[in-house]
């Protein structure tokens, strides 16, 4: 449960408390099975003070008097989806069944955002997955230091206000959310050893919404940059890491043993691989309207229920009975049990080529950069000016990919283009801070601390602590600076990890 002083709001009036359950953490919220494995309805009554909101993950809600709100969740749900905020939070129509929750200072960015957008993406999804069964699907707009992305808490995703980027640009965050709600919080995943169940599945189910609402060409290169990530992660842990396979093993805690953190094993794995794994068995199936109408039987078949990898594929193997008599769950190098249990590269890939129209041109104009004395007329010649917020990830991806780049060239960029070392899009922000780390820009280290003291989200915090803590005694004094100012600001999980980067004491 966290608690913010005003200081660490938005607006900075009052103070804010909210839950984050994903993945083992709301034991200390109520008492439950803190399983994914079992699941039930909820009812709650929450009275709070004068001025304050409170929200909850429910499919009806009323405020009584005295300030008291009385919630019901009428499906079964896992513990991990409960889900409480309060605060000075106000809401706005988004939809017929959508409506924002932000702060007052963010409400009116909130609805410009998203408005009149998440309908179309409910209707697509309804018709690629069967019927939306939440009722309502709101949004409530989190202080900077929410950890996530998004969150997929059934009836009301919560997601960090980076996603406030005027454009639209990063709606595939919401995509997802809005994907959980079949993948995820429909069938769930028995354990958190199988996480690539919600998410793997998840990703694949955004893709999907995705090609339907933007078309193919941009939702390969999202998957690309997605791609670029799963890169990342093995080249940091090497390819045969024990969490790289789908199927982890977390040992349970008993007696004085503690056992291990689901949230201390997470990583790209479940979802990137996870969604080759999903890919590959459209790939088996050969054609889509037919995998769709399998995705769309499995959700049918296991809706409130949680499962295992084992029900997944047998499930996968009865409705296609075809390939189960050719033995497609045992093709060598492609074997269902090596794909869940032995670490590595996804032993198959899908096809992104349908965006390399968007990619080409990214890949030119790093590789121009990346020279030793730049064709200034080449670079001169190629306008990014249109160019889609995820071109100018997979150019910036690429960028760090081959950096550091030669003397001066980082510094010529940065000029080049203020649209991205400016940038106020924090996917951008992200992939210019790690080029300014890896580059050892340090008059633009400024925008790291920046960064890092406006939002606290984990994905963008470790990378860049872990770039900092790897470079000069300049970046270290860096990080060490940038973390005892912002520390009080992080979720606790954040900092644990962070002070584990820097070779600080956990508190058990
Ligand atoms: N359910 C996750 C967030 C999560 C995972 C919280 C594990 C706690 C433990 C959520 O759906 C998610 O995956 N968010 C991503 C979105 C992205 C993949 C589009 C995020 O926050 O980056
Ligand atoms: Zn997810």
């Amino acid at each position: 449960v966290c608690w913010l002083a005003p200081e660490q709001t938005a607006g900075k009036q009052k103070p804010y408390m909210y839950t984050q359950g994903q993945a083992v953490l709301n034991r200390s919220f109520f008492p439950c099975f803190d399983t994914p494995s079992v699941k039930c309805t909820y009812s709650a009554t929450v009275q709070v003070p004068e001025g304050f909101t409170a929200v909850m993950s429910a499919t009806s809600w009323e405020k009584q008097k005295d300030n008291t709100f009385i919630f019901k969740m009428s499906q079964p749900i896992p513990s991990y989806l409960i889900a409480l905020a309060v605060g000075d939070i106000v809401s706005a129509e988004v939809g017929p069944r959508s409506r924002v929750w932000a702060e007052p200072c963010l409400i009116e960015a909130a609805k410009k955002e998203y408005d009149g957008v998440i309908e179309d993406f409910l209707v697509v999804a309804e018709k690629l997955f069967g019927p939306y069964v939440w009722g309502r699907y709101d949004i409530l707009f989190m202080p900077p230091s929410f950890p996530f992305g998004g969150m997929e808490n059934p009836c009301l995703t919560f997601v960090t206000p980076c996603l406030l980027s005027g454009d639209r640009s990063l709606v595939d965050v919401i995509i997802h959310e809005i994907s959980h709600s079949w993948f995820g919080n429909l069938v769930t995943n028995a354990t958190w050893g199988e996480f690539w169940l919600n998410e793997g599945f998840t990703m694949y189910a955004q893709r999907r919404i995705s090609t339907e609402v933007y078309g193919l060409a941009y939702t390969c290169l999202e998957a690309a940059t997605g791609r670029a990530l799963l890169r990342q992660h093995m080249d940091n842990t090497g390819e045969d890491h024990p969490l790289n396979k789908l199927r982890v093993v977390i040992e349970p805690g008993f007696s004085f043993f503690l056992g291990v953190n689901p949230d201390d094993t997470y990583n790209e794995t479940p979802y990137e691989k996870g969604y080759c794994f999903v890919s590959y068995l459209a790939h088996l199936v050969g054609d889509q309207s037919k995998f769709d109408a399998f995705l769309q039987a499995y959700v049918n078949q296991f809706k409130f229920q949680s499962i295992t990898a084992d029900d997944t594929l047998s499930f996968f193997l009865e409705y296609f009975p075809e390939l189960k008599e050719k033995g497609v769950d045992s093709i060598p190098g492609f074997e269902f049990d090596r794909w869940l249990n032995t670490p590595g590269w996804p032993p198959y890939l899908p096809d992104l080529s349908p965006g390399e129209q968007m990619m080409r041109p990214a890949d030119e104009l790093a590789e121009l950069w990346a020279a030793d004395s730049l064709d200034m007329e080449a670079i001169e010649a190629m306008d990014i000016t249109a160019w889609r917020t995820y071109q100018l990830v997979y150019f910036l991806n690429k960028v760090l990919e081959k950096s550091p780049l030669p003397e001066g060239n980082v510094e010529r960029l940065s000029k080049m283009y203020p649209k991205i070392s400016k940038a106020q899009n924090a996917e951008l922000q992200l992939r210019w801070c790690q080029i300014v780390l890896k580059n050892n820009l340090e008059a633009e280290y400024s925008k790291v601390k920046d960064f890092l003291h406006s939002q606290g989200k984990q994905k963008y915090t470790l990378p860049l602590y872990h770039a900092m803590w790897g470079g000069s005694e300049v970046a270290r004094a860096l990080a060490m600076e940038t973390f005892s100012a912002t520390a009080p600001q992080l979720h606790v999980n954040v900092q644990n990890y962070v002070k584990k980067i820097l070779g600080l004491k956990v508190a058990e």
